[in-house]
């Protein structure tokens, strides 16, 4: 079930609701005219207590008091929004997105929100999509949640205009389709194979009127992808190709999404160990968020064109896996010697790339959980990206900032290029242990056909340890809201 997101006009403390969350300026409490408003109705004593505890509006300090019956509302939640000079939509969206998930719990459905008057109404639908987002069909008897929200009515002060409304509802509808990337990243592998892939990418291009394509193995073989078919042939779920396709009428520019779609993990032949594999069912993360992203896109109808490619295979060791030493003809013609087949995501991808570059694009953008490098290099909350050029650095950056996503720029070092030469064939797809993440990206920069390009190995951010802002703990979503700035950015531009 989803919530539902409404626009509230009166009084939030009159209103029938369970909880009533009030985002809080950082900054003298008796100011903010919802905590007045809530003082008056509980009879005193609210601000006093804020300040015995030390609530002082801080980004996403959340104070929890009952109302002990003087509202209709059991609680009241002060939820932390920084100075108001620093809320941008980053921070609008990081807090309203942590006050549904502090509200959410044992017997709360409906839940109100009390904002600054002039936040934007698509980020706060956001918000709300993404902080009420649980994954919980694998519950059962007890473990089911006891109570679901429900619904989520916004308060800004004032009559809501219509145009609220809409951009409310937009943003609501944002959150879905980012929703169908946290899903998949969270559901099992055992569920989400290769084929599922491609039946969740069939029902966002038959919901979102979009163009779709799909190969099966034999289809994989047949257009030349051998270096994708060589990843899937070792599993009994066999690998699919996907290509969505939104192209509006009149677009004058047309952008390619490339994602990598590894199902799971196994490393193949050269097995990861027992522990951490599991984590391997996120490593379709950059799949997933492709998959969100159009059907984002098919909501939001930009005046550009957008394709959305998936490279979607099962990377496991058996009798017909590929090996260590075989070697391969690429989609673009080049050979390719493999040295480890845990190496996968660069094999599938490169064969991607190719076909995203025989669309004559105007941008490549891929997403990618293609190293372990990139995590050692940035932590796990940030994403390793590249690009060809300096603008486009720059239009990403500025996409990643509104989305309030953390990405980090990395060279592209020629240097390192030479450990792909190889004795047998046009290159190996791997070298030595350092500078892992850049050498994975010169691997693939050989395969995008000098077209503009920017990857991102998204190995990190795609899933979280614990719940902070927008992400909860596990599937994040993750680079979806990024990827959706840029297109909003890119088709602005001429
Ligand atoms: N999917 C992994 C990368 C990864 C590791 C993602 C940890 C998220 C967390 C990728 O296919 C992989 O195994 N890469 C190897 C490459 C190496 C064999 C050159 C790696 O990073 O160790
Ligand atoms: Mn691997
Ligand atoms: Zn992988």
């Amino acid at each position: 079930m989803t919530v539902s997101i409404e626009m509230g006009s009166g009084d939030p403390t009159r209103a029938a609701l369970d909880v009533l969350a009030v985002c809080v300026d950082e900054g003298p409490l008796e100011k903010n005219s919802w905590i007045s408003a809530v003082e008056r109705a509980i009879g005193g004593g609210l601000i006093a207590h804020a300040k015995l505890v030390e609530f002082t509006g801080k980004p996403e300090q959340v104070l929890d008091v009952t109302t002990l019956g003087k509202l209709k509302a059991r609680r009241v939640l002060l939820v932390g929004a920084g100075p108001s000079a620093e809320r941008d939509g980053a921070r609008l969206r990081s807090v309203v997105a942590t006050a549904v998930r502090a509200a959410a719990g044992a017997n709360v459905s409906r839940v109100g929100i009390a904002l600054p008057a002039d936040a934007d109404f698509r980020q706060v639908g956001e918000a709300i999509g993404l902080g009420a987002y649980r994954f919980t069909k694998y519950f059962t008897a007890e473990r089911r949640p006891k109570a679901e929200l429900k619904k989520i009515v916004v308060f800004s002060g004032g009559r809501p205009s219509p145009q609220a409304k809409r951009d409310l509802a937009l943003g609501g509808d944002i959150a879905r389709a980012i929703a169908l990337t946290r899903d998949a990243v969270n559901e099992p592998p055992n569920v989400l194979t290769p084929e599922a892939l491609a039946a969740l990418a069939r029902r966002i291009a038959k919901d979102g009127k979009l163009g779709v394509k799909v190969l099966d193995k034999r289809g994989i073989r047949a257009a030349g992808m051998h270096l994708h078919y060589a990843v899937g042939q070792g599993s009994a779920n066999e690998p699919r190709f996907i290509h969505l396709s939104y192209v509006p009428r009149g677009a004058k520019k047309r952008l390619v999404f490339v994602g990598k779609g590894l199902t799971f993990d196994s490393g193949g032949l050269c097995i990861k160990p027992a522990p951490g594999m599991g984590d391997m069912k996120t490593d379709m993360g950059g799949a997933g968020a492709v998959l969100g992203l159009m059907a984002a896109v098919a909501r939001l109808k930009p005046r550009v064109e957008v394709h959305g490619i998936v490279a979607a295979a099962e990377n496991m060791p058996d009798g017909n896996a590929y090996r260590p030493a075989d070697v391969f003809k690429s989609l673009s013609g080049k050979t390719v010697e493999i040295i480890n087949t845990d190496a996968e995501g660069r094999l599938v991808l490169a064969d991607a790339l190719t076909y995203a570059a025989r669309l004559d694009p105007d941008l490549v953008v891929d997403a990618a959980t293609l190293t372990g490098a990139a995590l050692v290099a940035l932590g796990k909350t940030c994403s390793a990206y590249y690009a060809t050029t300096d603008d486009l650095s720059l239009e990403l950056e500025a996409a990643a900032r509104e989305a309030g996503e953390s990405f980090w720029r990395m060279p592209l070092l020629d240097e390192l290029a030479e450990q792909l030469k190889s004795d047998i064939a046009d290159f190996k797809h791997t070298g030595d242990r350092y500078g892992g993440s850049i050498l994975a990206a010169l691997f693939l920069r050989e395969f995008v056909g000098g077209c503009p390009w920017i990857h991102c190995d998204v190995a990190g951010p795609v899933w979280a340890d614990r719940a902070k802002g927008i992400y909860p703990k596990g599937a994040t979503g993750h680079p979806v809201l990024t990827f959706l700035h840029l297109v909003e950015g890119l088709s602005r531009t001429p």
